[in-house]
């Protein structure tokens, strides 16, 4: 009578639960007096063999600054379990189970490289269980681990980062760790817009730490990420190109638009809020990476431009009354860079703008000294000849010399133009060879910088 009502009632709950009888018999049979704890093994001088492997589903997220990747994986464990084994023909022909996690053993397989606080960060989903006593267990875990990242080639950099699975509490007497496969699973991969998984290598290591006497044993993912460059050659590299390039026009700009100055400052300045988004995105570390270097090297060049710019200024504007340009100078810039650079040399009419050999470089000052003298010692002859005539000559003499004085004047700035005009064209010549100097320079760079030996051919 009771047992039919026991029946009645398991045969009620069965029916919810969607179990024949056969399998509840089985439940009851296997965990009844089990006890999840022990390790489930026939003789207890073996170990549990567990044969770990994984998939990685997709990177989540690389963090440079503090040297984290997380990656979201699903793991694969399976073991034989000596306790869990039936015969399939006492149970209705059941050759598979699917059990509560926590009503077996389970190894307690964690990253030993973890950086977060969840050390196991599996999900507990039930394992598959087989008549012959095989435990599949298959868990999706997001892992944060460690991982130095080297950021040398950053952007074009490719990083190992280890995932290290082991038995936190058996060594290898009671847990023995083996590869599924000689590589991990990437045909679940979801593309990374960042990264490009390459290979996934798995190792077996058994390590003696300085704990214990004994080996434990691991099993060691290596994860092979290739940056994709793209993105940082796109927002960060050619900006930085483009606006050194920029750059060079300001040579071609003549000085007296008065802006040369204000262009370079400001591409420098342009160039200084990079290099801060490019400081940012890399972490903190000895090595410089090629794009921080790049961005050093233009931002030095551009700088030196600004020295280059203030000298062309500087001679450009020079005030009334300085000097002619010295020889050298002139040689330098006339003879030696303006042809060189295709810069018309010439200017003013004509007139040579290198002294010739027989006047010896005062260019413009000697024949105005010269005619002043004669006129003067002209006019003191025809003075003494008539006395008559003294006041209309002193009238005369006055503004003869007046206006002798005025065109004394007048060819002094005449000279003194000719001089500034000189030291203009000397300006044109010096902005037009910076601006080869420049160009040789940022390409050069580039060049150098860009095209250094990467970790990895392409
Ligand atoms: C357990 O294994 C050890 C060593 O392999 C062996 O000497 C012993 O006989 C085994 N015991 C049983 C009950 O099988
Ligand atoms: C385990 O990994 C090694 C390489 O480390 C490989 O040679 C071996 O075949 C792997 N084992 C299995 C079962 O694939």
């Amino acid at each position: 009578m009771v047992r039919t009502i026991l029946w009645l009632c398991l045969a009620l709950w069965t029916t919810c639960v969607d179990a024949t009888p056969d399998m509840e018999r089985l439940y009851a049979d296997l965990f009844q007096t089990l006890n999840p704890a022990i390790r489930p093994v026939a003789n207890a001088s073996d170990p549990v063999v567990v044969t770990v492997g994984a998939a990685i589903q997709m990177i989540v997220e690389t963090d440079e600054q503090n040297q984290l990747l997380t990656t979201s994986m699903w793991m694969r464990f399976s073991w034989e379990d000596a306790l869990l084994r039936w015969d399939p023909d006492d149970y209705g022909g059941t050759t598979s189970l699917v059990v509560p996690l926590h009503n077996i053993w389970i190894p307690d397989i964690v990253l030993y490289n973890n950086a977060d606080s969840e050390f196991r960060g599996m999900i507990d989903t039930s394992p598959h269980l087989t008549h012959y006593g095989v435990v599949y267990w298959n868990a999706p875990a997001l892992y944060k681990s460690s991982c130095r990242l080297n950021v040398r080639y950053f952007p074009f950099d490719e990083q190992r980062c280890i995932l290290k699975f082991g038995s936190w509490s058996y060594d290898a007497s009671g847990i023995n760790l083996v590869n599924r496969s000689a590589a991990g699973d990437m045909s679940s991969f979801i593309d990374n817009g960042e990264w490009d998984v390459i290979g996934m290598p798995v190792r077996r290591n058994e390590v003696y730490y300085s704990c214990c006497p004994v080996p434990y044993p691991d099993i060691t993912f290596t994860l092979v990420l290739r940056r994709r460059p793209h993105f940082y050659l796109f927002n960060l590299l050619m900006p930085c190109l483009l606006v050194s390039f920029v750059t060079a026009l300001n040579f071609l700009l003549p000085a007296d638009s008065g802006e040369k100055v204000g262009l370079v400052l400001t591409v420098l300045l342009a160039l200084t809020v990079f290099l801060l988004i490019v400081a940012e995105t890399i972490p903190p570390s000895n090595t410089t990476p090629i794009i921080g270097k790049y961005f050093i090297a233009t931002i030095f060049i551009v700088s030196l431009s600004v020295i280059m710019t203030v000298f062309v200024l500087h001679l450009h504007f020079r005030l009334p009354g300085v000097g002619p340009v010295p020889i050298w100078l002139r040689k330098l810039a006339f003879v030696s860079l303006a042809p060189l650079l295709c810069v018309q040399a010439s200017y003013d009419h004509g007139k040579p703008i290198l002294p010739t050999e027989s006047n010896g470089g005062h260019l413009g000052d000697i024949p105005v000294k010269n005619r002043k003298t004669k006129k003067r010692s002209r006019w003191v002859s025809t003075e003494d000849d008539s006395n008559d005539l003294t006041d209309l000559a002193r009238a005369v003499a006055s503004i003869d010399g007046n206006l002798h004085t005025l065109v004394t004047r007048c060819n002094e700035q005449d000279a003194d133009e000719d001089i500034l005009t000189q030291w203009k064209y000397v300006a044109v010549v010096f902005d037009r060879f910076f601006f080869v100097v420049y160009v040789i320079l940022t390409v050069m760079t580039t060049i150098i910088i860009l095209c250094q030996p990467k970790p990895y051919s392409e």
